[in-house]
């Protein structure tokens, strides 16, 4: 398959053009660069052998987009990552967010219209569960978003499912878990922009002397020791459901038109024992301290995957040690560079 990438050069798209690579799809790429580097089309390369084929593209504006995909012949499908996604940010700043994550979704399908392209897996997220009963099926309702980010996430799908009603459109959504390590080969990973919000790139930049102490945010919590439980999914394995979701489209066996799937790895850890898989595969030592609750944190979430299991044929390889094992060679490569 021809596979058209948004976001391609960012963190879960570069791991996904490197999968679509592997597997023997041909791979278009566009990023506008606001969360990535060009570099990362190199680093792809080395790992792959291929040239990526890429523009820079912003898909806010419409009409370069169009005319992009409108050059372009033979593209079967979209995966479209292209978002911001700091959820603070998102509350200081809520149009920014839904004119790129929403409006830019709007002209994507524009595009797409336009070039005859009627395929997509779209990057949600398990945060338009909110705070429910894990694990989380698909079928587990949707409260108010806690965050404009998560409030576009809700309003793509619905976008989203709404247009394969009114045209041939065949959509999945896939909600991702906690995405967390890096490609084996240390040449690419996550980069998070200025202070870490997220757990991991905090513990990683914490262990090589970056951070001087990570903030536990609360012990308190009714969990096994007090601290948050989530779904850490490999980055790769998160790739992979990539290719399982565009091949799934391909096919056409379903006969939903919008098909959602959640990729997690179905078990959950707590934040410390998150911090004790660092220590056991680094040997290295986290200075942390328990601080108060973070505000807009749920208790604990992670998935039930059977859906993707059974229908897409995918289940996660990789674990906890192996995550926090390729994170930690991807923050030395980072202080080398
Ligand atoms: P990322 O920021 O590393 O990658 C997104 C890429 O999109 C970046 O390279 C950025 O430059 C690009 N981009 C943003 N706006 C653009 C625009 N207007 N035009 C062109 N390119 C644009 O983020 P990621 O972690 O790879 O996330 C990918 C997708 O997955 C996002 O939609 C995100 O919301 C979703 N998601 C991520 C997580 C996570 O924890 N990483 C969890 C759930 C869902
Ligand atoms: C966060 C976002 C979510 C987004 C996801 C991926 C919030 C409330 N949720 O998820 O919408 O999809 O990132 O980008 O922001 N933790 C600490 N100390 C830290 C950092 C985190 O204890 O310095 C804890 C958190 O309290 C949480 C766990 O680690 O229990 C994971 O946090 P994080 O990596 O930020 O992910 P989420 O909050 O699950």
């Amino acid at each position: 398959m021809k596979i058209l990438v948004t976001g391609g050069t960012g963190y879960i798209g570069s791991h996904t053009v490197v999968e679509l690579h592997n597997a023997g799809h041909e791979v278009v790429a566009i990023d506008n660069f606001d969360n990535s580097y060009p570099d990362v089309l190199d680093n792809i390369e080395k790992i792959t052998g291929k040239k990526v084929v890429f523009q820079k593209v912003d898909i806010r504006d419409k009409k370069a987009l169009t005319d992009f995909m409108l050059s372009q012949k033979g593209i079967d499908a979209v995966i479209h990552f292209a978002a911001f996604k700091a959820v603070g940010e998102s509350v200081q700043n809520p149009l920014k967010y839904y004119e790129n994550n929403v409006g830019g979704t709007v002209n994507l399908l524009y595009a797409m219209e336009a070039a005859g392209i009627s395929q997509i897996a779209f990057s949600s997220s398990c945060t338009v569960y909110g705070e429910a009963n894990p694990p989380v099926d698909e079928s587990t309702a949707k409260p108010e978003a806690q965050s404009p980010y998560g409030n576009t996430k809700q309003i793509c799908e619905e976008v989203l499912f709404d247009y394969t009603k009114a045209s041939n459109l065949k959509v999945v959504s896939l909600r991702y878990f906690n995405p967390v390590g890096a490609h084996d080969s240390s040449l690419i990973g996550e980069l998070p922009i200025g202070v870490p919000n997220n757990l991991v790139p905090f513990i990683t930049q914490t262990a090589i002397g970056k951070r001087e102490v990570l903030t536990v945010f609360g012990n308190d919590y009714p969990t096994i020791d007090g601290t948050c439980i989530r779904d850490y999914i490999h980055v790769v394995d998160l790739a992979k459901a990539h290719v399982k979701a565009i091949e799934f489209l391909e096919q056409k066996k379903y006969s939903e038109a919008y098909s959602v799937f959640n990729l997690g790895t179905g078990q959950g850890n707590s934040v410390l024992e998150v911090i004790q898989s660092f220590e056991k595969v680094s040997g290295e030592k986290v200075n942390y301290k328990i601080g108060p609750r973070r505000g807009g944190d749920v208790i604990q979430i992670y998935a039930n995957c059977d859906k993707a299991t059974n229908v897409l044929g995918w289940k996660t390889e990789r674990d906890l040690d192996n995550c926090m094992q390729t994170a930690w060679a991807w923050e030395k490569h980072l202080a080398q560079k």
